[in-house]
Formats: structure tokens, C-alpha cells, sequence
């Protein structure tokens, strides 16, 4: 294990009492990729500490295999195909480079990657709540890159596919909770289309807006 060195994360946005949004890979014992959106906690000292569903394949895959790559995106096309595993275009099939020290892949083309073994988990599990893990660093390959100015659309497109997960785990059990998301995906659509009408983000949260809309008009 290299020793850790918090400069390269912190250049990377890693903030000490933050949860950052990532796409973290994970394998099967079969061999299996999985590339799903997750937070990362920033605990102050700057452990990373990554919080799964038990019902997701990430969860299942880190308890065959303890091992992820945490890569770095701020494309919100990233977060949309990756949650909602839409392959076929181009754009929408993901395609994987070895990582250098732990057996799940890399997502080729990230701004960044951080190589992790994870931890027994912090707390027994418990119904509704996630797990939680610590990581401990492997590899660090900090990017170089020119300073990104701050847009509203890649936020608010984000937003809206976090949000259309939750509608999918919760639209048959929680119609309120459901109805309040909706609402939020509705206004990140309004504003995405105000401030980024053409753009890579509008994309992006029309294809939640449908996604969300199949679901919602179904009930
Ligand atoms: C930005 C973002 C952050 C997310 N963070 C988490 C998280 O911390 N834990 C979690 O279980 N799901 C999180 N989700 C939802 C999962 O990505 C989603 O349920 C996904 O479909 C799980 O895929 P998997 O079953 O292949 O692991 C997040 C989604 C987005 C868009």
C-alpha cells in the first residue's frame, strides 16, 4: 500500500467533511464490471467512506470482491448512463482500462481515478440503511487539468438522475416522498432548459424527465 499523501485528493475536490459524487467500479468473483454513481464521504482526516445499498450490485460485488475504483467525472451523461445502465450509442457504452492496483477496472476516459480496498463495514447492517465502508488508498492518479468554471446545468442535471434513483427504489412503497421528487425533477428541468437549453445537460434531464414520468404516470 502506498502511504497516503491527501495533497493529490484534495486537488481533486476531496473536501474534508464533504460527500463528493462519483462513479465507482466494482467486479463480480466472476469477473463481472459493474459502474454505478456513488457518494464518497470525506471524513475530516479525509478517509474515504463509501455508503451502498444493500440491494445494489455494487454492494453485492464489494462483498465478493472488497476491492473499487472511485473515477472521477463532472459529465452528468456519466452519472445518467452508469445508474440507469443505458448502453448504445457511442457515448452510452462504457469502456474499462485495467486499474493498477485492485482487480475491478478503470471507466476509460475519467478526469481522475483513486484505487481502493474496503474495509469490514463500519456498522452492522441495518433495514433502509445503507453500508457503510471505509477505503483504504491504493492509487492515486490526480489529474492535470485547466480550472472548470461552475455551471448550475451540470449540478442541477446530477441532481436529477440522484433523484430519479431514488424514485425508482421508492415509487412503489412511498407515493409522497415519490411526488416530492418528482417535483425537484420537474424544476431542474425547467431550469436546466432556462441556462442550457442545448447542451449536454438538457439531454440529460430530459431523459430523466421521461424516465421518471414512465414511472410516475404508472402508478
Ligand atoms: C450522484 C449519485 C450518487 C449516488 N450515491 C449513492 C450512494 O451513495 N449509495 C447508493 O446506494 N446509491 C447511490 N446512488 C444510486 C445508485 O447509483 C443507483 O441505485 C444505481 O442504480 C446502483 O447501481 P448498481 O445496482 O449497479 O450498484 C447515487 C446515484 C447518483 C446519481
Amino acid at each position: 500500500m502506498i502511504p497516503f499523501n491527501p495533497s493529490p485528493l484534495r486537488k481533486m475536490g476531496f473536501t474534508p467533511g464533504t460527500v463528493v459524487e462519483t462513479i465507482l467500479s466494482t467486479i463480480s468473483s466472476e469477473g463481472t464490471p459493474n459502474v454505478a454513481p456513488m457518494g464518497v464521504w470525506v471524513q475530516p482526516g479525509a478517509n474515504l467512506v463509501i455508503r451502498p445499498y444493500a440491494e445494489t450490485q455494487t454492494a453485492r460485488n464489494l462483498l465478493e470482491v472488497p476491492e473499487a475504483v472511485i473515477n472521477i467525472t463532472d459529465d452528468s451523461r456519466i452519472f445518467f448512463n452508469t445508474a440507469f445502465k443505458r448502453r448504445g450509442t457511442d457515448t452510452e457504452v462504457f469502456f474499462y482500462d485495467p486499474a493498477k492496483s485492485v482487480r475491478p477496472p478503470r471507466l476509460r476516459g475519467m478526469l481522475g481515478y483513486v484505487e481502493v480496498e474496503i474495509e469490514e463495514p463500519l456498522k452492522p447492517e441495518e433495514v433502509g440503511n445503507p453500508l457503510e465502508y471505509e477505503c483504504r488508498i491504493k492509487e492515486v492518479e490526480a489529474p492535470s487539468r485547466l480550472p472548470q468554471v461552475h455551471s448550475r446545468a451540470c449540478f442541477a442535471a446530477i441532481e436529477s438522475v440522484i433523484h430519479a434513483t431514488r424514485i425508482v427504489a421508492l415509487s412503489d412503497s412511498d407515493p409522497d416522498q415519490t411526488e416530492r421528487l418528482y417535483r425537484l425533477v420537474q424544476e431542474y428541468h425547467r431550469l436546466v432548459h432556462r441556462i442550457a437549453p442545448n447542451s449536454v445537460h438538457s439531454g440529460v434531464v430530459d431523459d430523466v424527465l421521461y424516465l421518471v414520468q414512465r414511472l410516475v404516470y404508472w402508478l
